[in-house]
């Protein structure tokens, strides 16, 4: 099922957004005593972030919280480019979460070993709790806004990949490396919680839900779990023209 729901400004998204992460979390450790998230990139998330921290607002049980990313830029962890690190800074050194409970992509590594071993991480954690794919409880993601989406850029061969759940792409227009989750991997979630905010992201927005699917040209379109729910948390500035 796809959700659409619009709220006044970018603060309202984010408590929004951070009452959607701590009911996902309660539900998934009350009904199976963990919760696993994977964490989007870039900066609309990082106002979520920082409400989560408040312990009066939030009752996460970060002992039991797995931290994951959908996709990282090929930067060392310092750099304030990488998403971990943003993270970081904005929430997870800020709450009592046990540092085996994150999982970054190990950036150190070059690209293509940065994929494989985040793979085998994936692979390992979600196959000692007898799961065959990556079923994030919570999946959070943002779109660009030309329509990618985790690192999953128009025209990207990614965006066919049957069996990995984890690759490296190199980006044309940003001139970099990324590692991303597949659509394999993305499209095994329970739930995605899409954040969009701002004017630049409507033209985009308004193709992405409300035209016919093209994802090559709008990755965000590919995602779709045939197990999961869709939460688009949005602004409405970028939904000025849906
Ligand atoms: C990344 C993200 C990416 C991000 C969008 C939106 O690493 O860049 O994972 O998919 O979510 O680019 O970014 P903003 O929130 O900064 O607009």
């Amino acid at each position: 099922m796809m959700q659409i729901r619009v709220y006044p400004s970018r603060n309202a998204v984010a408590r929004a957004a951070a009452a959607q992460f701590v009911s996902a979390a309660e539900r998934a450790i009350t009904t199976q005593g963990r919760f696993t998230v994977a964490l989007s990139g870039g900066s609309t998330p990082h106002d979520m972030f920082r409400l989560l921290v408040d312990e009066d607002a939030t009752t996460i049980d970060w002992a039991r919280t797995q931290v994951f990313w959908g996709d990282e830029r090929c930067v060392p962890l310092k750099d304030s480019e990488n998403n971990a690190h943003g993270a970081r800074q904005a929430l997870l050194d800020h709450v009592q979460i046990p540092v085996n409970n994150i999982h970054r992509i190990q950036t150190d590594l070059a690209p293509e070993a940065a994929a494989d071993n985040y793979e085998q991480t994936l692979r390992s954690f979600f196959g000692s709790r007898g799961l065959d794919q990556p079923r994030f409880d919570l999946l959070m993601l943002g779109m660009g806004s030309e329509g990618h989406t985790a690192s999953l850029f128009p025209g990207s061969s990614a965006l066919y990949e049957q069996e990995r759940w984890v690759v490296p792409t190199y980006v044309e227009k940003l001139e970099s490396w990324r590692v991303t989750l597949t659509p394999v991997a993305l499209n095994a979630a329970t739930k995605v919680l899409f954040l969009v905010a701002g004017e630049e992201k409507a033209p985009v927005l308004k193709h992405v839900l409300n035209e016919y699917k093209q994802p090559y040209l709008y990755p965000a379109q590919i995602i779709d779990p045939p197990q999961g729910d869709v939460l688009w948390i949005v602004d409405e500035a970028a939904a000025s023209q849906l």
